[in-house]
């Protein structure tokens, strides 16, 4: 049986005054309970809005939200963030630097429990799941940014809400302790069943992240799905540029097959246009280089990623695509090389002349 929503909009708008297009527009979503969705997308395309609008932040022009089965913003209806059972962790943590870890966690719980006793109990919960215990007395200055992280997280979970917002929680805090803090949170939210919705700029987070993966341009969600179904099956150029950074290769329809300046790719049959010319998408780490001293494609440089290469290479036109490799053979700068890809993933988008627009 399919879970129940926690989370249901219906044909969700928000216009600033001013401007001539709206920030959210026609957004409609349901989130299954205890799933973890990603909004993805540019700057300015709408995620902060939405999620202000969910927390009941940001007043909506039309449209419904229903949280946990309770109708929280529809014509004429208004439930106050505070009464929403929705808790909210931002990019900057926004602890109060005067309170101590303790002191932050517990300062939503006054209103929800009686008991100092109960407030005591919770709050030491909440403290040992996001593993902070003996760091109670500290204050914020004394914490490192994970830490102060996951005070936040902390302080958001204490309350019990149905639904968490994290608007770019990770983007403050260094590489190493953003990709292990995520994973933390995923589980942590995931063992206690509480859903959650994630804004991020970063795709490799976005897929690693979430049940659900919602892709957004100009206040409009123009995919969603499983991050593998978003990945492997992109509806557009769009979301195929932001979701996967493949190259594009424009290219002339010859047969069964696609003419670009670097050869000829064979088509998707689930995936063929009825133009002639179009944009074949090839993912870098697909792409097959082969040493060539006759070939006009060339080696412009090269980056160790650890278990992979990348490869930047020139085509005729100027146009540069890139490859990755596993740890192999090493091609030298300057190498002329063949192209092909491995065929399965090939596929062919509609030429589209601002897809880089938000
Ligand atoms: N209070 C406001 N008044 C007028 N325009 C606004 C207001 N808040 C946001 N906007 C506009 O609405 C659009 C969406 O903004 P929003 O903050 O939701 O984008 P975002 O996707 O969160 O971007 P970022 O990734 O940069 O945080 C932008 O064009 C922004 O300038
Ligand atoms: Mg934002």
């Amino acid at each position: 049986m399919a879970q129940p929503a926690i989370l249901h909009l219906e044909h969700v708008t928000r216009q600033f005054s001013g401007t001539g297009t709206p920030a959210v527009h026609d957004v409609c979503l349901t989130l299954p309970q205890g799933d973890l969705l990603t909004l993805l997308g540019p700057s300015g395309c709408g995620k902060t809005t939405l999620l202000r609008m969910i927390a009941g932040f940001e007043p909506l022009q039309s449209g419904t939200i229903t949280v946990a089965g309770r109708k929280v913003t529809a014509p004429g209806h208004w439930v106050p963030p505070e009464k929403r059972s929705i808790g909210m962790v931002f990019q900057d943590f926004a602890l109060f630097p005067h309170l101590k870890l303790a002191e932050n966690v517990a300062f939503g719980l006054q209103k929800l429990l009686k008991q100092p006793r109960q407030i005591r109990t919770r709050v030491a919960e909440v403290i040992e799941l996001v593993g902070l215990q003996g760091l109670e007395t500290r204050y914020p200055h004394e914490l490192s940014g994970g830490q102060q992280q996951r005070v936040a997280l902390a302080r958001a979970l204490a309350p019990r809400p149905a639904l968490i917002l994290f608007d770019e929680p990770f983007s403050n805090l260094d590489v190493h302790v953003r990709s292990y803090l995520r994973h933390e949170v995923r589980t942590i939210l995931k063992t206690i069943g509480t859903s959650a919705i994630f804004v991020t700029h970063d795709q490799e987070e976005a897929l690693s992240i979430s049940d659900q993966l919602a892709v957004m341009r100009r206040g409009r969600i123009e995919q969603m799905g499983s991050p593998e179904e978003v990945y492997c099956h992109p509806r557009s150029r769009f979301v195929a540029e932001f979701v996967t950074q493949a190259n594009f290769l424009p290219a002339q329809r010859k047969d069964d097959s696609w003419q670009t300046e670097v050869g000829c790719f064979g088509g998707d049959s689930t995936n063929l246009l009825p133009e002639l010319a179009g944009e074949v998408m090839i993912p870098q780490e697909d792409l097959i280089l082969e040493p060539d001293p006759n070939s006009p494609v060339v080696i412009r440089d090269r980056q160790f990623l650890g278990r992979e290469r990348r490869y930047c290479l020139v085509m005729p036109s100027g146009q540069e695509i890139h490859a990755r490799t596993q740890v192999g053979e090493v091609l030298a700068v300057g190498t002329r090389v063949q192209v092909s890809a491995v065929a399965h993933n090939l596929r062919v988008f509609p030429t589209e002349a601002d897809y880089g627009a938000n």
